[in-house]
């Protein structure tokens, strides 16, 4: 009976030993697995939208409200005054220069309702803007 209890308490204290030691070499070794390194080496690549892509974004985001998508403009009704937006397609805003458009998101056009956006568009997204309206909505 005795010889019994110690082999159990033997076998037990065999199994610690057994598990403690595997935990030791399996500890260590895990960090040396290759397959972690790599992990952050490859994250998907995201190209950087273009300077169309932006154009229609901020375009989107500024002037569809009052331009229309289509940039045909006309009769809005915003914060309770009818206002005329001008059709950005026409042959008139066709032949306007850029640094005209550029000038008028800068300034806006106050008395006719039509915003400033100088806090909302840097110089970039502006030409960016402008850049979308002469090839998806001039065209
Ligand atoms: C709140 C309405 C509103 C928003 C938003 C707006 N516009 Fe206008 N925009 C107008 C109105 C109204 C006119 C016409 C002003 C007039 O009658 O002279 C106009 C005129 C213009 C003109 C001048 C056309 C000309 O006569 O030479 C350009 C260019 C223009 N807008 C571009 C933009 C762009 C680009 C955006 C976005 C960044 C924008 N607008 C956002 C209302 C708006």
């Amino acid at each position: 009976m005795r010889l019994v209890k110690f082999f159990v308490v033997f076998a037990f204290a065999a199994f610690l030993a057994v598990a403690c030691n595997t935990q030791q070499t399996g500890g260590p070794a895990s960090p040396e697995t290759p397959a972690t390194p790599e992990a952050p080496s490859s994250p998907e690549v995201q190209e950087p939208p273009s300077e169309l892509e932006i154009g229609k974004a901020k375009y989107t985001e500024y002037c569809v409200k009052c331009h229309k998508e289509d940039g045909t403009g006309g009769e809005t009704e915003i914060e309770g005054r009818t206002i005329n937006a001008d059709d950005l397609t026409s042959d008139k805003m066709k032949a306007e220069p850029d640094e005209e458009y550029i000038e008028y998101m800068v300034k806006g056009i106050p008395d006719e309702g039509m915003p400033s956006f100088r806090d909302e568009l840097s110089d970039e997204e502006m030409k960016a803007v402008v850049r979308y309206i002469r090839e998806e909505l001039q065209k």
